[in-house]
């Protein structure tokens, strides 16, 4: 059965020296320290993360690809490089540098890899602009941050880009960074066990109540890890809305219940009770396997989780293909060798 990854995260081999071209810092650059390995380090120093040949090298992926049976990879840039706080000609300028070298690697393996950009979501003009140029690279998608600057998605600023990828037909991959509250709990990795998750349900709600997901309704957008703390905290958001309509119906008049049949999301929740509970609630149709690969909070082997759940064929097939070639808008024939 085709596996497709909707979740797996790629680097150039090379970042140029973003610090020096515009001559402010705050960049991540990569020290390749050894053969195979390197360093994900900020332009002031700082450590980000320590990173593999996998990150970055498509023959090394597709061998571990082989290896846990994954027919595709649906690549997409390290949210750290989403870089929406620098100047948005710069912005533009890296998105190009990062969209370019994804799209390079789909042309190289088609029958492996689909790919999704990244835009500068600073300024929605510019964002739509390079949203036109990844399609015309061939770019099934984009992938954004759950927030912009720690602006909502849900901001009028940005409903024009939304309305572009419905448009375009272009898939929209919501990805938590930048987590709320990050600088208040540094200890314990809490950024990403707490903060994620409530960062996925903080861009699902703002896009609900917003009534962005109203106004487009064909937009295929996805949320990463199961749609963080959304999915069980869903009952809380619907009694909040019916009990304080003046607080949360004061930009889109309909329950959010309404829009769990608009959404996708991948199937990264770590526990098979809640993969269960995420697939009863919005349907098979709408789960992707997705696994963060390469980075070790993901699914060490991607879609065993779903495979554990000994789900029917049918199913199976959904969670494994059928929903991410409808979110990507792709065909499963085009992953053949013809
Ligand atoms: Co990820």
């Amino acid at each position: 059965m085709l596996k497709i990854d909707v979740h797996t995260h790629i680097l150039p081999k090379e970042i140029p020296n973003w610090k020096d071209k515009f001559g402010y810092g705050g960049f991540i650059t990569l020290d390749h320290y050894r053969p195979c390995a390197a360093h994900m380090v900020r332009d002031d120093g700082k450590q980000f993360r320590d990173i593999d040949e996998n990150c970055w090298e498509p023959v090394r992926r597709i061998e571990e690809m082989d290896a846990t049976g994954i027919g595709v990879q649906v690549l997409s840039t390290v949210p750290v490089m989403f870089s929406y706080w620098t100047n948005p000609a710069d912005g533009a300028e890296i998105a190009g540098f990062l969209n370019d070298h994804i799209a390079d690697v789909v042309t190289e393996f088609p029958l492996r890899f689909a790919g999704l950009g990244t835009v500068p979501m600073q300024d929605t003009g510019l964002a739509v602009k390079e949203l036109e140029r990844c399609k015309n690279i061939g770019l099934a998608g984009v992938q954004i941050g759950t927030n912009v600057n720690q602006k909502n998605l849900g901001e009028p600023e940005f409903f024009d880009f939304f309305k572009a990828c419905e448009e375009l037909g272009m898939a929209v991959f919501v990805h938590p960074w930048e987590m709320m509250g990050e600088a208040d709990m540094q200890k314990y990795w809490l950024p990403w066990l707490v903060g994620m998750p409530a960062e996925v349900s903080r861009a699902i709600c703002s896009l609900i109540f917003s009534g962005t997901l109203e106004r487009c309704p064909s937009l295929r957008i996805c949320f990463a890890h199961g749609g963080g703390s959304f999915p069980a905290t869903l009952g809380r958001i619907d009694h909040g809305f019916n009990v304080r309509p003046d607080l949360c119906a004061v930009d889109n008049p309909h329950s959010p219940r309404k829009y769990l049949n608009k959404m996708f999301f991948d199937s990264l929740v770590h526990e098979p009770a809640k993969l269960d509970f995420l697939i009863k609630l919005v349907g098979a149709d709408q789960v992707m396997l997705g696994s963060d690969y390469p980075f070790p909070l993901g699914e060490a082997e991607p879609g065993k989780m779903i495979e554990v759940m000994g789900y029917d064929r049918e199913i199976a097939a959904m969670l494994m293909h059928g929903a991410a070639l409808n979110w990507l808008d792709l065909k499963e024939s085009g992953f053949k060798m013809t």
